[in-house]
Order: structure tokens, then sequence, then C-alpha cells
């Protein structure tokens, strides 16, 4: 009998530290969802966040979905019972959300979008990011200024890899690139062998390198055996790690490399960079976005102005969003932007 009343006690106080979002703490518990471990990336926005969340005195349930949008369904749903007060998602398809931002909005329980805007839902609270368009005129402008496309005769050959059609930012970065790049394809100074210059035809699921790895292969198969090609534009770099692979098996121009484009300073694309494969990254930092991510959470849940510097519109709402800056790299700037800063050491990349 005791025993028994002794465990309905100990049930009883579980219930309520879960409900309280403290577990006994007395700290308040935050939940970061993020998509998949398999891209760099994502790791460091986890791991900075949870070291300053955890720094700032918060508790922390950090989860990632191995890329499948069901399963980060049901992790943030997790969150939202187990307590948490406030959530940060980076999502895996931008729309597939909407049952748990329902839910956590019944709870009060404001969301930070992260990185990826959520789409088609009015309850997300905040969205804090780099500037996903910028990303993509950087892109742009590197190319335009590596071929010399305003001055040099041309026509030079340009193919396309894009991100995930599920994830809103894809198309944000291709179309910062093509607006920079399309008059040149109009005029003829550019010219797309394989036809593809549509999103969609150029997209890559899940950006996944094997998958950018096998359209590459095939587009350089089927139009480049004797053609040189002059730039890949990639929207980032796990694309572009695809499209250097298909390059190294499959282009017989070797010594007519093109220049190929990034996004992210992965640890294997800035080492591609220095082997003169990949021609440029585009850097953010992710520390940044993790420290701008804490000083949102801090400002809502202690009810003070949220700092905002812009807005994204996600088909049910104006998202009151931070927009952090997004500055490119390469083989001469890389040593003060990613080792002088200390976001890799030197031995890193070797
Ligand atoms: C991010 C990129 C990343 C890509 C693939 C995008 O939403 O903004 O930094 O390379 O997802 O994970």
């Amino acid at each position: 009998m005791l025993k028994k009343i002794l465990g309905t006690i100990l049930c009883a106080a579980m219930c309520v530290a879960a409900l309280s979002g403290c577990a006994g703490s007395g700290k308040k518990k935050v939940g970061i969802s993020m998509p998949t471990k398999d891209l760099q990336r994502w790791n460091q926005d986890g791991d900075y966040m949870k070291q300053k969340f955890e720094a700032a005195g918060y508790e922390v349930d950090l989860q990632y979905a191995g890329n499948k949008a069901d399963t980060q369904l049901s992790q943030v749903e997790n969150m939202i019972n187990s307590g948490c007060k406030v959530l940060v998602i980076a999502a895996i398809e931008s729309s597939s959300l909407g049952t748990a931002l329902d839910k956590a909005a019944a709870k009060k329980i404001p969301v930070i979008a992260y990185d990826r805007l959520l789409m088609d839902n009015e309850n997300v609270s905040y969205y804090a990011t780099f500037d996903n368009y910028k990303v993509g005129t950087i892109q742009g402008e590197f190319v335009k200024k590596a071929l010399d496309l305003d001055n040099a005769a041309g026509p030079f050959n340009i193919e396309f890899t894009a991100g995930d059609p599920g994830d809103n930012n894809a198309g944000f970065f291709f179309k910062g690139a093509m607006d920079v790049l399309k008059g040149y394809i109009d005029s003829g100074k550019l010219v797309v062998q394989s036809g593809e210059k549509e999103f969609e035809k150029v997209a890559t699921a899940e950006w996944s390198t094997a998958n950018a790895q096998s359209r590459a292969e095939n587009i350089i198969n089927a139009n480049y055996a004797d053609k040189q090609i002059d730039a890949w534009l990639c929207s980032n770099d796990s694309t572009a790690q695809g499209v250097v692979n298909a390059l190294d098996s499959r282009y017989a121009m070797k010594d007519k490399w093109p220049v190929v484009t990034g996004q992210d300073c992965d640890i294997v694309s800035v080492k591609n960079m220095l082997a003169g494969k990949q021609t440029m990254s585009v850097f953010k930092d992710t520390r940044t976005l993790a420290e701008r991510t804490v000083t949102m959470v801090g400002q809502i849940l202690d009810n003070k102005t949220v700092e905002t510097n812009n807005t994204y519109n996600n088909n049910k709402k104006e998202v009151p969003s931070y927009l952090c800056e997004p500055v490119f790299a390469d083989i001469n700037n890389y040593k003060q932007i990613l080792i002088d800063s200390g976001y890799y050491k030197e031995d890193q990349l070797k």
C-alpha cells in the first residue's frame, strides 16, 4: 500500500515537472529541431545553439530528424508535450509542420523558424536567417566577375544545380543567382547546353550530393564530350560536392575546370577550394545565427521588444525576421574569414 502511495506521489511529481518544462531544474526548456546530422552545418548550428542556450541558463532538448519530415513532426510534438517553452525549428519540408504549429499556438508556445521559413501557417512567431536572396546574388555576381561577362566575347557554357524544392530557401538562392545571370542567358553570352534552367528542372531532392552527382554526370555525358564547361552554379556545398565528383569522373577537359559555386564553407568544400575544384562558397557564420536566436528567445520570454530587421511572407502572414549577412569566401580570403575568425583550425583543412 505504502509503495503504491509513494508511486502515485512520484508519478504526480514527474508529471508536474514535465508540464512545467523545468524537469525539476527550474530552468526554462527550449526545443531545437534540426533537419539532419548528414550535413556539417546543421551539427554546428545545433551544437552552437545548445552551448549558447545552456550558457544563458536554459535547458535544451535538441533533436535531429534524419531528413524525414514525419520524424520531425513527431519530435516537435514531443517537445510541445514535454513542456518546452519555446521552439526553434529548421524545417525539412517548409509546409509539413502545420499541425504541430497549431498545437504549439494552443499552448502559447512561440515558434522561431530557424534558417528556413515555416510556410503556410500563421503560428510562426519569428524567423532568424541569413539573407537568402543575397546568397544567390553573391554566387551570380561571382560567376559574372570570374567570366568577365560584361567585357569578354564569350559565349560561355554554364549549368545550374539548385536545392531541395521542399525547402523555401532553395527558390530564393536560385532566384538571386538567376536575377544576376538571366540577362546574359537571354543575350546568348551564357549558354545552358542541357537546356535546363528552370528551378524545377535543376532542383536536387534533399540537397543530396549523390543526386546532384548523378544529374551532373548525365549532363556531362550528354552535352560536354567535346565542349568546355565554363561555370557550374551550385546553390550550396553539398550539391557542389556532387558536381565536383561528376567533373572528376566524367569531364574530359580537366585543364579547363569550370567556376563552381557553393554555400556553407563545409570542410569538404573548403578542401575542394584549396585543391582548385570548387571556386567559391558563401560563408554563413552559424555562430552569428545561433547567437541571434538565443537573443531572440530571451527577448520573447522576457516580454521585451524582439529585434528584427525585415519580414518574410509565408503565405499566411508577414513573419518578423532577422536577416544576418552572408559573405563570399574563396582561396584568397578564406584564411581571414575562416581561420582568423576561429571558425576552423588550419589543420582541419588539411
Ligand atoms: C540552408 C543551407 C544548406 C541547405 C542544405 C538550406 O536551407 O540555408 O545553408 O546548405 O539548406 O542543408
